[in-house]
């Protein structure tokens, strides 16, 4: 079946999503649009001259116009973190740059799913769904489902089990208000709290795990590695190419993305992510998984987080 992905933003994250679409077969027509030209030209004849290993898949650079019926829109543009920056330093710049860009996509691509990546994610996630028009449930935030796979990657080393087997997930913010709902983790629906007294002497017995510790770790992930080789794109782009062969697949699939909550915790107008429900017409609704009193405070301490933001922003 075939399926057309608009990229916009041909930086390391873009470029490095249409790469993995290319090698996962995922798309048959790829369109990489950036506002430097040259770029998108580059990137798109180095990443085509790999598709004679790959399924087939038409792969080129495009100005809006060529967005035209795509099935998924990718907005990776923007400015992107320095080391040192959190994610919430670059709202005012990237929503000034996403303003330009949402009518132009709107134009040419008004039944499109959007997947928003750019940081801070959440802001931009609610950028679109305030001002593009276009139905909430086709605008999914990327949100925490990278810091999700953090946690499973970290728990599954930790355990020294496969990452199938670890069920965690990240809520809340992609930035440092995220937190890990631990009473919704298990490895295979052992609760993780228990997992480790349930190794028997031939399993890998570990100290017990120090939740803030990984907590930290995955909050921290992002800037450490920006300080070490100036930017993130391969985690994240595997991450967006998730979402996409899950809206492709039309198979509902849960997932922590960033969305507009009404109410869901108690908690209204902002973008966040938990439990969510994703197929083929894009946010189907979320699972209100049961949160503790503990965790639900935590949730609502990052959406007045975000809120604050917002309440400083022009959109
Ligand atoms: C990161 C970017 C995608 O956490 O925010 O790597």
């Amino acid at each position: 079946m075939s399926s057309k992905i608009t990229i916009i933003g041909t930086g390391s994250v873009g470029s490095t999503i249409a790469y993995t679409l290319m090698v996962e077969g995922t798309a048959s027509e790829i369109v990489m649009i950036d506002i430097n030209r040259d770029k998108s030209l580059g990137e798109a004849l180095d990443i085509r001259q790999g598709t004679p290993f790959c399924s087939p898949v038409s792969i080129y650079a495009g100005s809006y116009q060529d967005a035209k019926d795509s099935d998924i829109v990718i907005l990776t543009s923007g400015v992107a973190r320095k080391p040192g920056q959190s994610r919430l330093d670059l709202a005012q710049t990237n929503v000034n740059i996403t303003k330009q860009i949402i009518p132009e996509l709107v134009k040419y691509a008004p039944d499109a799913i959007y997947i928003v990546v750019s940081n801070p994610v959440d802001i931009l996630t609610y950028q679109f769904c305030k001002t593009s028009g276009l139905p909430e449930h086709r605008i999914i935030g990327s949100g925490t489902i990278l810091d999700t796979a953090r946690l499973r990657a970290r728990l599954a080393e930790y355990y020294n089990i496969s990452q199938q087997n670890v069920h965690a997930y990240v809520f809340g913010e992609h930035g440092d208000t995220s937190f890990v709902p631990w009473s919704l983790g298990n490895i295979s629906n052992i609760p993780i709290a228990k997992y480790g007294d349930c190794l028997t002497e031939t399993g890998t017995v570990s100290p017990a795990l120090v939740y803030e510790d990984v907590e930290n770790y995955i909050r921290k992930s992002g800037g450490k590695i920006i300080s070490r080789k100036g930017a993130t794109f391969y985690a994240v782009s595997a991450s967006v190419c998730h979402i996409c062969k899950c809206v492709l697949s039309g198979s509902d699939t849960t997932m922590t993305v960033s969305s507009l909550l009404h109410g869901e915790y108690g908690i209204d107008d902002v973008c966040l992510s938990v439990l969510t429900v994703v197929g083929r017409d894009g946010i189907k609704g979320k699972l209100m998984a049961p949160l503790t009193d503990e965790e639900q405070g935590l949730l609502r301490k990052s959406a007045d987080s975000l809120h604050e933001v917002i309440n400083n922003l022009q959109f």
